[in-house]
């Protein structure tokens, strides 16, 4: 597979480390962070220094290296054994995207695989698989970015929401990546992309890393997209996901669900750009998805400033699920597929 890279390194696998892009700071500071065990690669997903789904995955994989590199396994089983723990310490650290347990999965098989090596090599086998995660999601995000480009026209306005971008991938992002290869094209794209309350992925990171790109982004409040499609400014919405229950409904940042029914509306088309790794065949629907709730603080205190009153009750769950009947399509590397597809697709 040929790799290509964007201005963004979110997941680094450097000096035996993994650092990070610390995306709490952005865009006013530009901060790596460099971690070398499994408790610190959980605390950085669970408080979103790394985020977006396939980029979870990635860092949940390197974490899974860290976890065992050290671990005095001498047998198959003992090394199964402090494997397994480790990838379910990892898995407790966010619940929805489920490229979270795809990736950890993935390399609990590949030791399965290779079980009659010495533990020395299972520890190898398990950092080259997650180096390979990583080669092979840059490639996915530039296929899913070419089936997409053939749904879009020169000159269209495109709406999306939270960052499904080079930020939460390892190049081009997913939502994001026909944006990218329409800007090498010389199209002329205009993006809106919502704020997307409460931890603001919008503003702080799409906003961010389309401008650095010189791709042409408007940033809107959420409450504003409405207005944005009656104006006649929209012209499709293209939106990542989290994971894809097998009858195609599609759970997303927290808001996605409602830019789906005003799209539905406004006869837009609505895509959800997602790489094989987020489709969850055994997620029957997407009532069965788990959804993450999170800190009150997050709304209470948005960005650190108190906006609420003391003692207020919050709910404040991170995702929504957009019923498979407001997507006009599911785009995978393979293709592009209605949700009631999606689970030929997978097969
Ligand atoms: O809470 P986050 O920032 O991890 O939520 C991320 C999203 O909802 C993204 O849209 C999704 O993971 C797709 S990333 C290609």
């Amino acid at each position: 597979m040929t790799t290509t890279s964007t201005p963004f390194a979110p997941v680094k696998w450097q000096d035996d480390a993994l650092v990070l892009l610390d995306q709490t700071r952005l865009p006013v500071e530009t901060t790596y962070l460099t971690l070398t065990t499994a408790q610190e690669v959980w605390a950085a997903i669970r408080h979103l220094q790394v985020r977006g789904a396939p980029a979870i995955g990635m860092a949940a994989a390197y974490g899974l290296y860290l976890g065992i590199r050290n671990s005095d396994a001498n047998d198959f089983d003992t090394f199964w054994q402090h494997l397994s723990e480790q990838a379910d310490y990892l898995g407790t650290s966010r619940p929805t995207a489920v490229n979270l347990f795809w990736a950890l999965d993935r390399i609990k098989a590949r030791v399965q695989r290779e079980s009659g090596k010495p533990v020395a090599e299972l520890k190898a086998a398990v950092l080259n698989e997650a180096l390979s995660i990583q080669r092979e999601d840059a490639e996915v995000c530039r296929r899913i970015g070419e089936h997409l480009l053939t749904l879009l026209k020169d000159g269209m306005g495109i709406l999306t929401h939270c960052n499904p971008g080079a930020l939460a991938t390892a190049a081009y992002g997913t939502a994001t990546a026909p944006l990218y290869l329409a800007k090498e094209r010389g199209w002329n794209l205009k993006v809106y992309a919502d704020e997307t309350r409460p931890v603001l992925q919008g503003a702080r990171l799409t906003a961010y890393e389309l401008q650095q790109a010189g791709i042409d982004v408007t940033l809107i409040c959420d409450n504003m997209a409405a207005m944005v499609m009656a104006q006649g400014k929209v012209q499709a919405v293209i939106v990542g996901t989290d994971r894809v229950a097998a009858n195609g409904d599609v759970a997303n940042k927290i808001g996605t669900y409602g830019v789906a029914v005003l799209a539905h509306a406004h006869g837009i088309p609505f895509y959800v750009a997602a790489p094989l790794s987020s489709i969850d065949l055994d997620t029957p629907t997407g009532a069965d998805i788990p959804i993450e709730e999170r800190p009150a603080e997050e709304i209470t205190h948005g960005l650190g400033k108190q906006v609420a009153p003391d003692g207020i009750k919050v709910y404040n769950p991170a995702f929504d699920v957009t019923p498979a009947r407001y997507i006009t399509a599911i785009v995978t590397e393979n293709g592009i597929y209605k949700p009631d597809e999606i689970r030929s697709c997978k097969r």
